[in-house]
């Protein structure tokens, strides 16, 4: 795309004059008319993004998808990160695990983005259910055009951070001694020109929240600290603080299953689920302050359940007793 003020005559924006660095499809001012110009999504979209890897963007998006495909909504999954392919995964094995368990789960219709350009994720989210009520877009963890538009297109954007001064340098920085906020840190400054830019050209606000995730109890002094700087920061650069969560062994071995604890009532014969976890997932949903319809119940898809050999699900079970 042309820089859209190139050869105009008019002053270039501010953006492109601080960062001359920016290819014209980085400038804020670009990525928002490039998504203002095309038909509107109707879904409310959801991204995960952090300007960081290993924050828990994948585990908390694959999280929040499920527990609204528990709750009936319609889901659509787009998997921005395409060398890791965590979201799409773990989607994938979901599918697997249901077959091979001859039950149905409520899953998201999902995909990788297989080509970075806009046009491919409209018509990757159209194709995958225009209408349904959540668009769900885990990107991956380093800046580009295509993380920018899906930062850009968040409705609401979900920044997993750890419980480290590190993560929340990406933020914005904090005067280490007096504890005041001093500048907007790389994601932070991002962050800011879109959320501008979307309101100059009319898309609506962006709703910002920074979720806690991984969280030990073992470390309580040092997550008050980071907890009153995150605090100071929220005010300063207009996001809500979620809590997130803990760090826990059985997170990260369900995804080999696709699961999540909302998911383990609904295998027949599985012990209880871990009541905690399936809360915290319960209140990081509810920390989104997403608007639908709370009435409606689990609904799954209308694939028939698999006829499976009765040895292969007793296997799975098994596997899926000792991953918890
Ligand atoms: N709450 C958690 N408890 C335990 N492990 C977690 C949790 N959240 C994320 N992880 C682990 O942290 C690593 C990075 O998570 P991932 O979701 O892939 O991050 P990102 O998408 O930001 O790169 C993975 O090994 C994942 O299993
Ligand atoms: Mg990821």
């Amino acid at each position: 795309m042309t820089a859209m003020w190139k050869g105009s005559g008019a002053k270039p924006p501010l953006a492109a004059r601080i960062n001359p660095r920016w290819s014209d499809e980085e400038i804020p001012r670009n990525v928002v008319a490039d998504l203002a110009m095309r038909p509107r999504l109707h879904p409310h979209i959801i991204t995960f993004a952090n300007e960081k890897g290993g924050v828990g963007k994948s585990t908390l998006a694959f999280h929040v998808a499920v527990a609204l495909a528990h709750v009936g909504q319609q889901v659509v999954a787009v998997d921005l990160d395409r060398r890791q392919r965590t979201l799409e995964r773990g989607l994938t094995y979901r599918e697997g695990t249901a077959n091979n368990l001859g039950i149905r789960l409520p899953t998201p219709q999902f995909a990788v983005l297989e080509q970075p350009s806009t046009a491919s994720l409209f018509q990757t989210i159209n194709r995958l259910g225009g209408d349904a009520d959540f668009v769900i877009l885990d990107a991956a963890g380093s800046d580009s055009a295509i993380f920018r538009r899906a930062v850009a297109l968040a409705d609401t954007l979900v920044t997993p951070v750890n419980a480290s001064f590190l993560d929340l340098e990406l933020l914005g920085h904090l005067n280490p001694v007096s504890g005041v906020p001093e500048r907007a840190g790389c994601f932070g400054q991002t962050v800011a020109s879109l959320r501008e830019e979307r309101l100059t050209q009319e898309m609506g606000p962006i709703e910002w929240i920074v979720v806690k995730n991984r969280v030990r109890s073992a470390e309580k002094r040092h997550i008050s600290r980071v907890d009153d700087a995150l605090e100071r920061l929220s005010i300063a650069h207009d996001f809500r603080i979620g809590q997130g969560l803990t760090e826990r062994v059985a997170f990260r071995e369900l995804f080999q299953f696709g699961l999540t604890h909302l998911d383990l009532g609904l295998i027949p014969d599985m012990i209880r689920p871990h009541e905690s976890s399936r809360k915290e997932i319960a209140s990081l949903l509810d920390d989104l302050n997403l608007s639908f319809d709370k009435r409606v119940h689990t609904s799954v898809s209308n694939r028939p359940a698999a006829r499976v050999l009765r040895r292969t699900r007793q296997d799975f079970r098994a596997a899926i007793s000792n991953a918890l």
